[in-house]
């Protein structure tokens, strides 16, 4: 791998360490906020991270206390017109795709505003970690447009159209607690503390059979797009698969040994 890029001018920051690609959209002084440079280098991150063999497990946050990611840059998107703002939706939405996508598991480190775009984003991550400071939300609305990069879909998928209408229409943005009741985060933490406790679950799965884990991420992701009949059917494939991978032999050779796995 080459030089890496870092400083304040650099507007998404990759490091790895100890097996975990950790990605930090570093504009803080826009709220993190999405512009193509952004996007396109989010997007060259996930391809580092998934040809890079050493990187079982991503974190997604945000530079500094105040944001995640306060949403696409509205100084950037104000000048497109109706072309402009379906190539911008196709790339946002391709870039999301390959988080969801992903072979490898993602986690976002909620530390502060995610919004719109920010919202889209946490949300195409496989797990939601959110700081008790984080506000939750798809503003849209108010500034005359729709979510463009998921999050009329990815939404209702996750805490159900009640819900997605209720803030899709309003603009209304959540709070952690409300996140967690309405299943939009899966972990609350204090303040501050948002990407040491996804640090500490991206560990946790690396320690766990890689195979195995992008076996069930795949099922649980491509599982919810069809009906349950499918879903079974892709599971049983999965499921199946893992036993003819050599993690399978280990990890139940190594239990009936009374010893940890290797992986
Ligand atoms: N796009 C571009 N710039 C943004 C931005 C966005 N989505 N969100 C914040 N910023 C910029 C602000 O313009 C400001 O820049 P400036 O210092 O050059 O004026 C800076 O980030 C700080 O934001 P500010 O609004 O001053 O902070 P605040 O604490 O008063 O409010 C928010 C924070 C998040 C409530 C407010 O910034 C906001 O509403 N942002 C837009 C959220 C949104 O609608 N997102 C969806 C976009 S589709």
């Amino acid at each position: 791998m080459g030089e890496r890029e870092t400083g304040p001018s650099v507007p998404v920051l990759i490091d790895i360490e100890d097996k975990v690609a950790v990605i930090t959209i570093n504009r803080p002084n826009q709220l993190n906020a999405l512009n193509m440079e952004v996007l396109e280098r989010l997007h060259s991150a996930l391809q580092e991270s998934r040809l890079n063999a050493s990187v079982r497990a991503l974190v997604i946050t945000g530079m500094g206390s105040r944001a995640f990611v306060a949403g696409a840059d509205i100084a950037e998107m104000a000048g497109l017109d109706a072309a402009g703002a379906s190539s911008f939706s196709a790339f946002g939405q391709s870039v999301f795709l390959a988080i969801e996508r992903h072979p490898k598991p993602v986690i976002a480190a909620i530390n502060g505003y995610a919004l719109g775009g920010g919202c889209e984003l946490a949300m195409s991550c496989d797990i939601r970690v959110a700081a008790e400071n984080a506000r939750i939300g798809q503003p849209e609305v108010g500034l005359g447009i729709i979510p463009g990069f998921g999050g009329t879909q990815r939404l209702a998928r996750l805490a159900g159209k009640a819900v997605a209408m209720d803030m899709v229409l309003s603009g209304r943005a959540v709070g952690a607690e409300e996140a967690l009741r309405l299943g939009l985060v899966s972990r609350v933490v204090p303040e501050g503390k948002a990407l040491s406790e996804a640090l500490a679950l991206a560990h946790e799965i690396c320690r766990k059979s890689p195979h195995a884990v992008t076996q069930a991420k795949k099922a649980v992701a491509e599982g919810l797009l069809g009906t349950l009949d499918d879903g079974l059917r892709l599971e049983r494939e999965l499921f199946s698969a893992c036993f003819s991978h050599p993690d399978q032999e280990e990890g139940m050779k190594a239990f009936l040994e009374k010893r940890k796995a290797e992986f």
